[in-house]
């Protein structure tokens, strides 16, 4: 009997086990093992597991490294008449429709504890909304304040497609039209053990798994989402992840910054809120910007201090970034020294022992690799990193409990959304945090920014008490 040819390839790759089960499947199954391997592109697994896998690899060398310039926040001694004039040309640029949001959804949220698209976790402290609404809501909120419905592009993954289509359609695809709520999947790459051996899931499925953020600027161009947005006259992507509400999802400062600078990447920092904060740093390696994550940066460094006592990589990463279209699509389609690398993951692989029979692993077992979105700031042509206020941008759900959980980000929202109320003129009572006694919700229909909230309240009449569940919508 011949061997299927893409079998035969396999075992030349010294991959052979994958297909060890093969002729006890049923045909269908053989069907979906062989789709699966087609998509597999061996040469590059080779490179991975012999760089990535190679125990004598040695860290990053960051002898050269040097903290990277930022755009100060007026407030904090930047150029005040600089960040109005942001401002003014990111408005312009949404009154002209040339933007689009992007939210990258397709991690599994393990962390969290959730099961379901984590989009689809309720955040808000009154309404329950789910992550997916609150953004919806912003986005919607924009189109209306610039005169232009904003298009959303929503990255899945393959585990959670099909229930993200579906919760949105159950939802009306809150308020937005469905034409302009753009959904698709990312890659995915295989996970292979720690001698290199890409590993099954189950006798006819690979382990399989998302390629990490940073491969949904390929999965943009492969699904089409860069022509249509050329279609549309979108030249300029808002890029946030899932699970922070607090999110500017579309900010015309931040947007005028990168336009201004003729930016092809730019990022939001803030202030790192102490050492060992866990979020990636903004540094310069031979005169590029790049982001070293907090696992990666030794913590002498992270804890280095300047003259003044501040510490000297402050520039925390909070994964907010604006990207221009063509630099996307010359990132993924590669070339000329252009490529995104893999970073290994090292994790607990469900996969099945010699006999087919599944094992759960107690400690890690293997490797998955990912992308991230940031090694593509390396590339970009004048990028601008801006800083942010951490109250106003940032409160991720990560952990079902304590950091960045949701009883942090809903205390984080109660107190944006006092703060709103007290600049202008409602009387709040809060703690000393700035925690508002009574839980209040706003809508991002009513108020989704500071102007959008102001312009809104001096609207409303007459205004309403401060009191326990009141929900402005
Ligand atoms: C990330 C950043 C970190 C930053 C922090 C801020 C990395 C490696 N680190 O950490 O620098 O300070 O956020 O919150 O990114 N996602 C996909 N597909 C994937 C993997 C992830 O779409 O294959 C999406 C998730 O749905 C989520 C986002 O990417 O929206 C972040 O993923 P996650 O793995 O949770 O990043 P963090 O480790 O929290």
């Amino acid at each position: 009997m011949s061997v299927h040819p893409l079998i035969e390839k396999f075992q030349q790759a010294g991959q052979g086990q994958v297909f060890a089960h093969f002729h006890a499947l049923p045909p269908a199954e053989q069907e979906r093992l062989l789709a699966e391997a087609a998509e597999i592109d061996l040469a590059e697994i080779d490179r991975l597991t012999r760089t990535l896998l190679n125990p004598h690899a040695t860290g990053g060398d960051y002898s050269q490294l040097v903290p990277a310039p930022y755009e100060r926040r007026p407030e904090n001694g930047g150029p005040a008449a600089d960040w109005a004039d942001a401002k003014a040309v990111g408005e312009a640029a949404l009154r002209a429709g040339r933007v689009a949001a992007f939210t990258v959804a397709g991690g599994q949220g393990t962390r969290l504890g959730y099961d379901g698209p984590k989009g689809t976790f309720p955040v808000t402290p009154l309404k329950q909304k789910p992550l997916f609404r609150v953004f919806a809501e912003k986005i919607l909120a924009a189109g209306r304040r610039y005169g232009r419905p904003v298009h959303w592009f929503i990255m899945t993954s393959h585990s959670n497609h099909a229930a993200t289509e579906a919760f949105f359609q159950a939802h009306g695809h809150f308020g937005l039209d469905p034409a302009r709520v753009h959904f698709f999947r990312q890659g995915r790459m295989p996970a292979v053990d720690y001698s290199g051996k890409i590993m099954l899931e189950q006798r006819g499925a690979l382990a399989l798994s998302p390629d990490g953020h940073g491969g949904s600027l390929r999965a943009l161009e492969r699904s089409g989402a860069l022509d249509l947005m050329a279609r549309e006259g979108i030249d300029t992507v808002s890029y946030f992840q899932v699970d922070n509400p607090l999110v500017r999802a579309i900010d015309p400062a931040f947007i005028g910054w990168h336009l201004r600078r003729g930016s092809e990447m730019s990022s939001k920092m803030v202030p790192k809120a102490y050492a060992a904060e866990k979020v990636g740093h903004f540094c310069q390696q031979d005169g590029r910007l790049v982001v070293v994550e907090y696992s990666d940066l030794p913590m002498a460094m992270q804890e280095e201090k300047d003259a003044a006592g501040a510490l000297r990589y402050i520039a925390g990463s909070i994964a907010i970034h604006v990207l221009d279209r063509e630099f996307i699509r010359r990132v993924a389609r590669g070339g000329e020294g252009v490529a995104l690398p893999f970073h290994r993951a090292d994790k607990k692989i469900p996969t099945i022992d010699a006999a087919g029979q599944p094992v759960k692993p107690a400690r890690a077992n293997g490797v998955k690799f990912e992308m991230f979105v940031f090694d593509a700031l390396p590339f970009a042509r004048n990028p601008v990193v801006i800083e942010t206020r951490r109250a106003d941008d940032f409160s991720p759900v990560k952990n079902a409990e304590g950091l960045d959980s949701p009883q942090t980000c809903r205390d984080d929202q109660l107190r944006q959304f006092a703060r709103w109320l007290r600049a202008n003129g409602a009387a709040v009572e809060t703690d000393a945090t700035g925690l508002p006694r009574a839980a209040i919700e706003v809508s991002p229909l009513f108020g989704y920014d500071e102007d959008s909230f102001a312009d809104a309240w001096a609207r409303l009449q007459p205004k309403p008490a401060i009191a326990d569940g009141l929900y402005l919508g």
